[in-house]
């Protein structure tokens, strides 16, 4: 199997510069990832998942650890590789999918959509061709696609933000809770494309809130919760 990510010994820590304190968000995190594979985060509220994909995305600097991604150039050290080598790999082979839409001023749904492909050399009247279908795939109205998603429903936003994020199968692909505010067609979207995406080798890292949503995806998983947490929540139970 493909090595796609080595990540050793990372973690991440936030300075509160208003107490003068230092709080782990995580530590000591070293796993690898293969072409194709589905890992499950999990671990409870505050446990460090969204600082992980975020770490990973390289938008958090780790406080020590190795993350080699293994591109299509070479191995590389997301931890220490510069700002705009991170960007260009941003844009061919690591992919975020978070709840959040990064809508710009008057930029349509379907160019939106249709500019990961662009970018990678598609032209331009077949990108848009492809937007339009994922745009459809994902239930956004026909009649929203020329507009500016700056207006859309949360619901909507999510909807053009899924499409944008999966219309190119990447290298490697981050989720934080994706179907978050979704409805149950377009969940079952996001869950088909996912299974393609998976067969075709991208090496996925998810958060879900139901995990069930993609039991049949996962092929393996990591919990957060630090091991004091779990053993006082064990506590908490027999009290
Ligand atoms: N930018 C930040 N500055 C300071 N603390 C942060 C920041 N981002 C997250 N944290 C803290 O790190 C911990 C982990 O948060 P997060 O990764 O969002 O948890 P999860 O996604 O598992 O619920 C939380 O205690 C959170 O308050
Ligand atoms: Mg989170």
């Amino acid at each position: 199997m493909t090595l796609v990510l080595d990540i050793r010994d990372l973690d991440k820590g936030f300075t509160m510069h208003h107490l003068g304190t230092k709080m782990a968000a995580f530590a000591g995190i070293s796993f690898q990832l293969h072409a194709g594979e589905f890992l499950l985060l999990k671990g409870r509220n505050g446990a460090g998942k969204s600082t992980l994909l975020r770490t990973l995305y390289r938008s958090y600097l780790p406080g020590s650890g190795e993350i080699l991604f293994h591109s299509s150039h070479g191995v590389i050290d997301l931890a220490r590789a510069a700002d705009v080598d991170v960007s260009f790999l941003r844009k061919t082979e690591v992919g975020f999918v978070t709840q959040f839409l990064t809508a710009r001023p008057r930029v349509s749904a379907e160019a939106l959509v249709a500019e990961p492909l662009r970018l990678s050399g598609v032209a331009a009247g077949e990108a848009l061709e492809e937007a339009r279908h994922w745009l459809d795939a994902f239930g956004v109205k026909r009649a929203l696609w020329a507009a500016y998603p700056t207006t859309f429903s949360g619901g909507e936003q999510q909807k053009v933000n899924l499409a944008r994020a999966l219309i190119l199968p990447q290298r490697l692909l981050l989720l934080d809770e994706p179907t978050a505010s979704l409805d149950a067609s377009a969940r079952a979207a996001l869950i088909d494309r996912l299974a393609e995406l998976k067969a075709k080798g991208t090496a996925m890292i998810g958060v879900f809130h139901h995990p069930g949503d993609v039991a049949q995806l996962i092929n393996r998983e990591i919990d957060l919760t630090p091991e004091t947490q779990s053993q006082e929540e064990r506590e908490d139970v027999v009290v």
